[in-house]
């Protein structure tokens, strides 16, 4: 496959993944998440890989979430089509995959981006990085995992907070809630997830994939399809079109 939206860098036996749209702010479209698919599955496969990054290209974003532009005017059907798919080609991919797998936040990570670093096992930021679920500003809630998993790691107060606000934390904040592993400059970012993926290499690499299953295995799969009805409802609604329309027309929504 030919990546228009992606770059794969090899050090050793890591592979490096960075999202590369910089002028979307490496927003999630449909291509991105195709090509992260057949990137994330081929490495999987491949014996000489040990460990994968994921990062975002440029110093700005992570991943500022799922492309707004390409789901605007769906329905609940595409709605929950989109969450599906997202979630089994390339959230439940990640976090079920046998290799560790590092989200390397250098930046924002929203919505759909926030899901990707969290599908991941390890989450290292960079000073600087913004994190957020900002779905109810738009009108719909987080589809690919964001509920489930945000209660998962830092618990269901903090997460309610953050999802129903739409507000932005910090990376030390993220730090404090247990979000990310570890906060490091920028310069440090790449270095700090290849000393971990380094590390975890020495180790059995049965043992290692026989440890995400079990860790893997404390996930129930309910709240995920409750997640993915929810989501796909809230498409069509008057509330969810004045969101991302403002989105579109950099404007906020008025929804009362
Ligand atoms: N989907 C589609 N396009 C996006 C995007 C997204 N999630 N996030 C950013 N972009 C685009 C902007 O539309 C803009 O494109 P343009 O230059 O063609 O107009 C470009 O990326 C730069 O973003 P901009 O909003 O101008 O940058 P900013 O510095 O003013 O604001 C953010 C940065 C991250 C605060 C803002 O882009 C934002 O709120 N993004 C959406 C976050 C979100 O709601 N994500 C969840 C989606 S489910």
């Amino acid at each position: 496959m030919t990546y228009q939206n992606i770059l794969e860098e090899r050090d050793h036996s890591l592979l490096v993944i960075s999202i590369h749209r910089e002028a979307k702010l490496n927003a999630l479209n449909k291509d991105t998440l195709a090509e992260l698919h057949f990137s994330i599955s081929t490495a999987l496969q491949d014996d000489q890989i040990s460990g994968i990054i994921i990062t975002g290209s440029g110093t700005k974003a992570f991943v500022a979430g799922a492309d707004i532009s390409e789901f605007a005017d769906f329905n609940a059907s595409e709605g929950r089509d989109l969450a599906r798919e997202g979630q089994s080609k390339i959230f439940n991919l990640i976090q079920n995959a046998s290799k560790p797998i590092i989200a390397a936040i250098n930046g924002f990570a929203l919505g759909g981006g926030l899901e990707l670093a969290m599908a991941c096992h390890i989450r290292i930021a960079s000073d600087h990085a913004k994190m957020g679920l900002p779905e109810v500003s738009l009108g719909i809630i987080p589809g690919y995992g964001g509920t489930q998993r945000l209660t998962q790691l830092i618990g269901k107060g903090r997460a309610l907070e953050m999802i129903l606000t739409a507000d932005m934390i910090d990376a030390h904040q993220a730090f404090l809630y247990g979000l990310v592993n570890h906060v490091v400059v920028a310069e440090e970012l790449l270095n700090k997830a290849k000393s971990i993926l380094n590390t975890i290499a020495q180790r059995s690499p049965n043992a290692v994939a026989s440890a995400i299953r079990a860790v893997n295995a404390s996930i129930t799969e309910s709240g995920f399809e409750t997640e993915i009805t929810e989501f796909s409802n809230c498409f069509g609604s008057a509330e969810f079109k004045e969101g991302v329309t403002a989105f579109l027309e950099k404007r906020k929504p008025k929804f009362r």
